[in-house]
């Protein structure tokens, strides 16, 4: 166990470290994108709901089990779950906790190199004088290797590696470093984002085209934000919003157990923690919302948006819609938007660092050099197949069952594990110990019923998914009798890849064929990767949990 007492130098920057940790690349990228495939405004209503009857219980449980943890030098899940639930079963849950945080890194930080990438590119006014087509090509340049601006080959590889010795860097200066990164990240992030949130606001009708001539930045507000009630019968949408919010405040993770195990015993963790989710929220549903979507509907049209949003629209489209602001602004644009992102990923992949470098120091002693450069080694290994196969579903299967699945698992086991083993009553006590507001008392019961029969649902949702995501047609059929059709998209489709062997039993072109093939394989290659990193964090967990029953005997 650790005797070092590392902590955190102020509550300023424990809030902006863990406002760092969950404002991401999730709020500006994913949450645009999920807002207008589950129907703008339909969004809303079940993304609020999953945030206060999920997300917010999730903080306070996730708070308090690392401060606890904490107490008995304990800095990340295994031995926290452990020292709530008595028994080794809970430690290698806890696995979870650093098997996320090494599988989102590996695919994160290639989305966090590319907004570094594209920082220097429109630093160099490399996109100036590009049509929009033009900028779609340079993106597929880009991450196809070939030779861009710069001149570098593979200049997407050297970029990934240069953010993962940056991260490995931070990380080594420890909890300090973290800070710094976050005192200076968070203040400019909010800024860049103000100043790009002002314009769209401002740009209305006016950026109307002959080509597009009914766009306007209204449209995409408007849509975003009329609530559309009907849309509570639809758990395809709840389902994407409770994985939003999973993602979005970094919960389900392990991460901010590992964060709050560094906070002084006594310290308040109730205002805390909402403190730095409210900041989540508000630069989410605020700024996260008010630039990309607008600003795209003022130059191509709210319908251009429907059909093209994907979280590509960072790198495709807004370089050009800068570019229409003139040579200057659209640089100083390009830099705001993508230093923005840079600083929104950067402070998340740190905290994704952490729990693996803790529980290294913790059971085997390893200083923060040794953690830190060997986690950047891990995100290495375990990303370049997602930068190298792109194209072949490699990172979609690592943000399917690193990034999406197993956060609702953890989440539930824990819950579990808080309200129902470790006990209500001994947790309450936990959360409000030191707290400087008062909880409603109304989060026990939401806590202990509540929350983990909302996340049974999304798991049970998630494995269940009936075909064409039609729950009402299928729950009919089935009373009739027909049995139930899942959909591709269902856990049991993904594990059966039904979506890719349909294609590849349907489809007449060899090539097709045989690119399908290889995203087989490759698809397979990925799961076996991550099966093997978290046997072999299992495996570390087993060798530290029989040197703690050593010491125990002696
Ligand atoms: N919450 C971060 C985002 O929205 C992602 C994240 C995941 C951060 C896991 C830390 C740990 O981008």
């Amino acid at each position: 166990m650790s005797t070092t007492k590392e902590a955190w130098g102020s509550r300023l920057g424990l809030i902006l470290a863990m406002a760092g940790n969950s404002v991401g690349l999730g709020n500006f990228l994913r949450f645009p994108v999920q807002a207008v495939q589950n129907g703008g405004g339909a969004f809303l209503i079940p993304y609020l709901v999953c945030f206060l009857l999920m997300g917010i219980p999730l903080l306070w449980v996730e708070w308090s089990m690392g401060r606890l943890g904490g107490r008995h030098g304990h800095h990340s899940s295994p031995f926290i779950l452990q020292t709530l639930g008595k028994r080794t079963f809970w430690a290698y849950i806890g696995v979870f906790g650093i098997f996320t945080n090494i599988g989102v890194a590996a695919y994160y930080c290639y989305i966090e190199t590319w907004t570094l990438s594209y920082f220097f590119h429109s630093i160099k006014g490399s996109f100036l004088n590009l049509s929009q087509n033009e900028l779609v090509l340079f993106f597929d340049r880009f991450i196809n290797f070939q030779t861009t601006d710069f001149g570098i080959p593979f200049e997407a590889v050297v970029f990934f590696v240069m953010c993962i010795l940056l991260n490995s860097f931070i990380l080594s200066k420890g909890l300090k470093g973290i800070e710094t990164i976050a005192k200076v990240g968070m203040p400019l992030l909010i800024l860049f984002g103000a100043f790009l949130a002002l314009k769209s606001l401002i740009l209305g009708a006016t950026a109307a085209s002959a080509l597009f001539p009914e766009a306007n930045a209204w449209d995409g507000l408007n849509y975003l934000f009329t609530p559309q009630y009907d849309s509570i019968w639809k758990p395809r949408v709840w389902l994407a919003a409770a994985g939003q919010v999973f993602f979005t405040l970094s919960v389900g993770m392990g991460t901010i157990h590992c964060y709050a195990a560094y906070i002084k015993p006594k310290d308040d963790i109730a205002l805390n923690a909402v403190s730095a989710g409210f900041t989540n929220e508000f630069v989410e549903i605020v700024l996260g919302s008010l630039i990309v979507v607008p600003l795209a509907a003022g130059y191509l049209g709210l319908d251009w948006v429907k059909a093209n949003i994907g979280f590509g629209i960072a790198f495709q489209t807004m370089p050009y819609l800068f570019a229409q602001w003139g040579t200057l602004l659209a640089a100083i644009a390009g830099v705001l938007w993508f230093g923005l992102l840079f600083f929104a990923g950067i402070t998340s992949s740190l905290a994704m660092g952490t729990p693996w470098m803790s529980f290294m120091r913790d059971e085997y002693g390893w200083n923060q050099r040794k953690g830190a450069y060997s986690f950047g080694l891990l995100t290495l290994l375990l990303g370049l197949p997602c930068v190298l196969f792109y194209h072949y579903g490699v990172f979609e299967e690592y943000d399917y069952w690193v990034g999406t699945i197993t956060l609702v698992v953890f989440a539930l086991a824990e819950m579990i594990l808080f309200s129902w083993v470790f006990g209500l009553q001994r947790g309450w006590a936990e959360i409000t110990m030191g707290a400087q507001i008062k909880i409603p008392s109304i989060y026990r019961f939401i806590i202990k019923y509540v929350t983990p029969v909302l996340l049974i649902a999304v798991l049970l949702g998630a494995i269940f998914t009936p075909v064409n995501n039609d729950w009402i047609e299928a729950f009919s059929l089935l009373s009739q009798g027909y049995g139930w059709e899942f959909d591709s998209s269902s856990l049991i489709g993904q594990l059966a890849q039904w979506e890719l062997r349909t294609q590849i039993a349907v489809s007449t072109d060899q090539e097709v064929v045989n690119h399908v093939q290889k995203e087989l394989w490759l698809r397979n290659g990925a799961r076996i990767v991550l099966t093997g990193l978290f046997a072999f964090i299992a495996l570390l967990v087993y060798k530290a949990s029989k040197k703690h029953s050593q010491i125990h005997e002696h």
